[in-house]
């Protein structure tokens, strides 16, 4: 049976057994940010389980896509080497939410397995296990199934605490779980291992093929455990693993989905196929992580998701180039996959070519430093042959970009151990080396220590505050002085201090009362987390520590870009829901001019999505909806589905935005109070700046009517320029333009073969005599190279016996044509004759003994030169 058969097999069934056939959840599970990837069919329903999210359905089954690479699950260093390890892998499951318990669940699998009807597999080829105080579930596999005593067995906490127990599954240290049943597969004597619970049990005899979770319990951070609302149902079936039972093989590799990547593998490799390669079967498993991830809208990079990925596909190249395939090859199997998955998955063929763009950008990127790398790795070999040195292995990683899980692979391979410990010294010694330039750079900054500033500017636009600190280059000091440059630290301030993308406000701080000193801020940034450095230049008076101020911000600057920040988020919304799901923020700016947006997207963003896109946003600025902000705990926010920039930290507290229905994003950016006072919203570009990553820059209200004027006013130039009756006649009037260009064009061809010709005449009648043989030599104007040309050729023509030089001045450069007529060339060549001139002038020329053409740039010695050609012909004819 095929294993997409399968696959729909499962489904039917649970459908027939009245369950909701649910797509996979996406391999990121935004919801979460306890979870790097997907790694379990539950995830997605997580919260249902714990009673907080509400479905229609009380069943539900699946086909989710699973990662287990980087973070806790990290399989990667034992695909290709075992039968069943893989970074990406399918997982059947069915759940009950509350309804159905036990009984079912077991009856299901069974039924499932063994009726001939499903997938029919003999009942003695299986054994099963209990959690050892389950006696409900021991009762009910003994007496309702009529599984025999020497076939089930109990499984108590056999990992050093209570319910640290092969048969107790949760899905983290904290959240929902319960005890469980699994069923195994018996491959038969040939091969080692023993059942479940003996010593032999990890040996590859009794799989593991069925995991069915009776979930009970929330465990919270302490270890308690909490009854959950409802008991339920979570089951967990490898597609992989069945497929290759049903598929009468041994190792999952040997299933018919992993025979037609292996083989696509060989070809790209050009190795013969094999299923005994380890390396073939590396590519082929780390294809499918590599082209889910990015479908899922992973972007390869040097942190988070991003490097798992980035790990993933450089690990698939260098087992490419050990096979010998030093070549881009890896991004050619997605088409492979795409055929093999793409009805399962069709997002594999909705983005196959971004997909192969991205895995091809990586390809070019770590083949210039792979084979480098893998000389010094060889050398480095060579000299220690038990232990990589961590200077290497840091060396490797730091500049030729090789994994250190890459590295150790290859030293495993060789049975050489690596030095971690002098790898992990370098990469700290990194890190402060890092830090001390950081805080190099930081010296036009300052040190502070005291109290933090109270930042009052989501409501304030003015704050009474007191100084707390000033500095003058860097130093502090007790006071400024009218003229001097400095950073002014407050207790409280209307003033944002640049983060999260937006920029720090200007205004100015002034002293109530005395003589009235006035600091003019033109930036704000953070010294530290909360304390606030405004800088700017004392414009009168005097400033001391300890003086009370008002400090009040440039509004106008402030609205500006207020409505800027908003209109990132409308964007952000815009673009998911234009070009999908796949964009996710990479990073922001946004000034009081325009906002600045990297998105990850695989292609250009055409003129009608861009279209599209601002519509989507003018529409929702329309609406004039609400913009409001709550502070909630980080889990509130998640479970209400708000989107952060992946790869921000933030702290137990949050700042939710929200946009009616439209946006919810984490966000301590100053907003717009409605969507309307966004004005109108305008892209102004859009363009590439990374492999898979898209800028797009855009402008609001008054920057976008200033952006419209300058654009009005361009076309109206253009008018006056074109002496059109307005703007609506441009195009007309370019396109007539045009034409008129042209038809002059083939006018001016014409009268510049009758100048020649007209030209010739003339030349022609006054030639000197030289014997029977005539010299024309001549400087004419205004021809360009092919009138010159054309104008030699005629006179060849014309004099019947004889030779002539034509010049002609073009920017200051000479232009030479000779001819010989054919009856005289044996005493005198045209390339001879062109060149004698050329060389005076500094320049030089060939062609063929009647024809010949010269540049030169010397114009200064032209008539000289053309003077002393008849002397020079005279003596030749
Ligand atoms: N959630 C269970 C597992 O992953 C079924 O094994």
């Amino acid at each position: 049976m095929k294993t997409s058969e399968i696959r729909q097999k499962y489904l039917d069934f649970f459908a027939s057994k009245g369950h909701e056939v649910v797509a996979s959840s996406s391999l990121v599970p935004w919801e979460d940010p306890t979870l790097l990837f997907t790694n379990a069919g539950m995830n997605q329903f997580k919260d249902v389980f714990l009673g907080f999210d509400k479905r229609p359905y009380s069943r539900a089954t699946t086909s989710q896509k699973c990662v287990r690479a980087g973070g806790k699950h990290n399989d990667l260093e034992n695909v290709g080497y075992t039968a069943r390890h893989h970074t990406f892998f399918e997982m059947l499951g069915n759940f009950s939410f509350g309804d159905y318990f036990k009984h079912d669940a077991i009856r299901y699998a069974w039924e499932f397995l063994t009726d001939p009807k499903w997938l029919g597999l003999p009942k003695e080829k299986l054994m099963v296990t209990v959690y050892a105080s389950d006696d409900e579930a021991y009762e009910i596999w003994n007496k309702e199934i009529g599984v025999p005593a020497d076939k089930i067995v109990r499984i108590g906490d056999n990992k050093g605490a209570p319910y640290a127990s092969d048969n107790f599954w949760q899905m983290g240290d904290t959240g929902p779980c319960g005890p469980c049943t699994e069923i195994f597969y018996d491959h038969g004597a040939h091969i080692w291992g023993g059942p479940p619970g003996s010593p032999e049990e990890d040996g590859d005899r009794f799989i593991e093929i069925w995991n069915n979770v009776f979930m009970q319990f929330n465990r919270t951070e302490d270890g308690t455990m909490n009854p959950l609302p409802k008991p339920s149902v979570d089951t967990g079936m490898g597609l992989e693993r069945i497929s290759a039972v049903l598929q009468g093989v041994h190792a999952n590799y040997e299933i018919d989905l992993f025979q037609s990547l292996i083989r696509a593998a060989a070809r790209e490799t050009s190795v013969p196929f094999s299923l005994d390669v380890p390396s073939l079967k590396v590519i082929a498993d780390h294809i499918r992580a590599c082209a889910f991830l990015i479908a899922d809208g992973v972007v390869p990079s040097n942190d988070g998701r991003g490097y798992v990925l980035r790990r993933i596909i450089r690990r698939a190249i260098r087992h490419g180039y050990k096979l010998g395939q030093k070549g881009l090859f890896f991004h050619k199997l997605v088409a492979d996959l795409a055929s093999e998955m793409g009805d399962a998955y069709p997002e594999l063929r909705i983005r196959q070519a971004q997909i192969e763009d991205a895995l091809k950008a990586e390809e070019i990127k770590f083949a210039e430093t792979l084979d480098k790398g893998m000389g010094l790795l060889e050398s480095a070999l060579k000299d220690s042959p038990k232990e990589l040195g961590g200077e290497t292995v840091f060396k490797l990683y730091d500049t030729y970009g090789f994994p250190v899980d890459l590295t150790a692979d290859i030293c495993r391979e060789r049975e050489i151990g690596v030095d971690m410990e002098g790898f992990e010294r370098e990469m700290n010694a990194q890190r402060e080396r890092a830090r001390a330039a950081s805080t190099f750079k930081m010296a036009g900054n300052v040190e502070y220590s005291g109290a933090d500033t109270c930042f009052e500017g989501y409501a304030e636009h003015s704050s009474e505050a007191r100084v707390l600190a000033l500095y003058k280059d860097g130093q502090p000091v007790e006071a400024l002085a009218a003229g001097d440059e400095g950073i002014v630290v407050l207790d409280n301030t209307p003033f944002y201090a640049e983060g999260g993308g937006q920029v720090g406000d200007v205004g100015e701080i002034s002293v109530t009362g005395g003589v009235g000193a006035l600091f003019d801020v033109t930036d704000t940034q953070k010294i530290q987390a909360a304390v606030f450095g405004h800088k700017g230049v004392l414009a009168r008076g005097a400033l001391k520590v300890g003086d009370e101020v008002v400090a009040t911000i440039d509004l106008h600057n402030r609205l500006a870009t207020a409505r800027n920040h908003s209109a990132t988020h409308l964007l952000h919304t815009a673009l998911r829901h234009v070009l999908g799901e796949h964009v996710a923020q990479k990073g922001s700016l946004v000034t009081r001019e325009r906002t600045r947006f990297d998105f990850s997207h695989g292609a250009a963003v055409t003129a009608d999505e861009i279209a599209e896109i601002e519509r989507v946003v003018n529409r929702i600025v329309a609406h004039n909806v609400d913009v409001s902000a709550t502070v909630m705990p980080y889990d509130d926010a998640m479970k209400a589905g708000a989107t952060g920039l992946f790869g921000e930290k933030y702290g137990d507290e949050v700042r939710v935005l929200k946009m009616g229905e439209h946006s919810m994003e984490l966000c301590g950016g100053t907003h717009v109070n409605r969507t309307g006072d966004i004005g109108f919203f305008k892209i102004v570009s859009e363009g590439g700046i990374a492999a898979g990553v898209r800028r797009i820059e855009a402008v609001t209200g008054e920057g976008a009517v200033l952006w419209a004027q300058a654009q009005d006013a361009m076309l109206k130039d253009a008018a006056t320029a074109l002496k059109a009756q307005g703007v609506g006649e441009v195009v007309t009037k370019i396109g007539a333009l045009q034409s008129d260009l042209k038809a002059l064009e083939k006018e001016m061809a014409k009268l510049k073969v009758k100048l020649a010709a007209a030209a010739s005449a003339e030349l022609a009648e006054n030639a000197t005599r030289i014997g029977d043989a005539k010299l024309i030599v001549s400087e004419l104007e205004g021809l360009d190279n092919a009138g010159l040309k054309e104008t030699a050729e005629k006179l060849k023509d014309r004099i019947g016996s004889g030779a002539l030089v034509l010049a002609t001045q073009i920017d200051g450069k000479v232009a030479l044509v000779a001819a010989v007529t054919a009856d005289l060339t044996g005493k005198l060549k045209a390339g001879e004759l062109v060149n004698f001139v050329a060389q005076q002038l500094g320049g030089k020329g060939g062609g063929r003994p009647d024809f010949a053409q010269a540049g030169a740039t010397d114009a200064s010695g032209l008539a000289e030169a053309l003077a002393s050609v008849e002397a020079f012909v005279g003596g030749k004819l």
